[in-house]
């Protein structure tokens, strides 16, 4: 049995993590497979706060002590490195940031090369994005584009092994929240449809100004436009503002699209709310 660890982040002077794990596995005579993620210092045309790959960005190994750290990983008897991991953002739509990740990979591993070190495994993380305007119109993002985007920019070498680690690409329109609505409320001048969902049930409005589409799956009378709101009491608790959703009333079904990822997972019990229940749609008929 092999033992691996993706070393994500650490003071670069004393490298603590990496001796911790060098003992574990010599305490069990093991050799201790390793990858570091690295920072390379690349943007992503996404929300900041789900950009990761900046040099501002508190994820990941400086490019700049990286080849320490590899250094005296390579001196250790019971750790054997074996891969560079990256993961510069989420949501991106934009080709071109992958691009720029290719061209950074390429300019590192030239330089590893340089200095006689062979690296097995590769990981460029996620980020792929998805269509949150129109989940119909393309559920399943355009992987061909993706793909073929690293195909053609990451110089991989014949003994190398590519690995992608997509998430919201895959699973993101796989759910929606289907939520109730408690109350609609005629403010100074608006309506507020109150749903029994909130941001304890999908965060991603509330933490990054995320859109997702909202339609009322119950109504088909005339059009009306709506804030929609949780019933929490927090002002950020908003799903989203001007809707034009189905005339609402009490006890209509409101969907939340495109929540199958970041969705029950990062869902809390922030002001002793009930955690989400997950069905799939077979447990639903
Ligand atoms: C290291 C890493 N890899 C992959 C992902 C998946 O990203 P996405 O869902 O944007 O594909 C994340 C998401 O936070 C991540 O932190």
């Amino acid at each position: 049995m092999s033992l691996d660890y993706n070393i994500f982040c650490f003071n670069v002077e004393s490298i603590p993590e990496l001796e911790v794990i060098n003992e574990l596995a010599a305490a069990k005579g093991k050799i201790a497979n390793i990858s570091f993620r690295i920072n390379p210092n690349v943007g992503a045309h996404t929300h900041a706060n789900i950009t990761t790959g900046l040099a501002e960005n508190k994820f990941g190994i400086s490019m700049q002590d990286m080849g320490h750290v590899i250094e005296v990983a390579l001196e250790m008897k019971n750790v054997k490195f074996i891969g560079l991991h990256f993961h510069i953002g989420s949501q991106i739509l934009d080709m071109g940031d992958f691009v720029a990740l290719c061209n950074r990979v390429n300019e590192l591993q030239d330089k590893l090369e340089a200095h006689r070190i062979r690296i097995e495994h590769i990981n460029v993380g996620g980020g792929l994005g998805i269509d949150y305007k129109h989940p119909n119109r393309q559920a399943i993002p355009d992987f061909k584009d993706y793909f073929s985007t690293y195909a053609e920019h990451l110089k991989l070498r014949s003994y190398q092994t590519l690995h992608f680690e997509l998430g919201r690409a895959i699973t993101g329109q796989c759910g929606s929240l289907i939520s109730q609505v408690l109350y609609v409320k005629q403010g100074a001048n608006k309506k507020f449809a109150i749903l029994d969902a909130g941001m304890t049930d999908l965060i991603r409005p509330a933490l990054y100004q995320a859109y997702h589409k909202i339609e009322n799956i119950t109504s088909e009378d005339a059009v009306e436009a709506y804030d929609v709101v949780g019933p929490i009491c927090e002002s950020s608790d908003v799903f989203g503002k001007a809707i034009d959703l189905n005339k609402v009333k009490r006890g209509d079904l409101i969907a939340l699209r495109s929540a199958g990822a970041y969705g029950e997972i990062m869902a809390s019990s922030y002001n002793c709310r009930e955690l989400p229940q997950g069905y799939t749609s077979d447990e639903l008929v």
